[in-house]
């Protein structure tokens, strides 16, 4: 009896830690194509200068990274942005500045193809910190 618990053992350990591998390599990619606010990235750069060199105007782009066949759905993508209120106007639906330190992106709008989902252009006296503060992320179709 004791030998067969030891056979039993002997092949269920190799087999269940072979399951766990296995486990490991089919779902770990579709863990990581789960949309997050890691999704999105937000690159700045200084491009230009208003009234000959009075202000700097930087222009930016939000790029969604999540790439998943059949699109990646995401939406209500929220950034920090200080008190945004830069020289000139930005089209509230492409970002819109909500209240301090919250600013939403595209009306909200879900963004499902990857790719630079947002750009548009600033200027102010020095580059705001626009980061991503939330996304929400919905369920992937099968
Ligand atoms: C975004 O997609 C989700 C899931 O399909 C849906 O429930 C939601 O209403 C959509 N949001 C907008 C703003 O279209
Ligand atoms: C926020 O954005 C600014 C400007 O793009 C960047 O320099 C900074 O590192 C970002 N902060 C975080 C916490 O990611």
């Amino acid at each position: 009896m004791k030998g067969a618990y030891r056979r039993l053992f002997a092949t269920a350990i190799p087999a269940f830690t072979l399951l766990v591998l296995f486990a490991f390599v089919f779902f770990l990619p579709q863990v990581h194509a789960d949309c997050s606010i890691w999704s999105i990235k937000v690159d700045q750069i200084q491009n230009g200068w208003l009234n000959n060199g009075e202000m700097p105007i930087y222009s930016v782009a939000v790029r969604n990274n999540c790439d998943i066949p059949g699109g990646c759905r995401l939406g209500d993508v929220h950034l920090t942005c200080a008190d945004f209120n830069p020289s000139f106007l930005i089209d509230p639906d492409i970002f819109r500045h909500l209240s301090s330190h919250d600013c939403l992106l595209m009306n909200g709008a879900n963004l499902t193809r990857s790719g630079v989902v947002a750009s548009f252009e600033y200027a102010y006296p020095k580059l705001y910190p626009i980061n991503v503060s939330s996304v929400t992320c919905f369920p992937q179709h099968p």
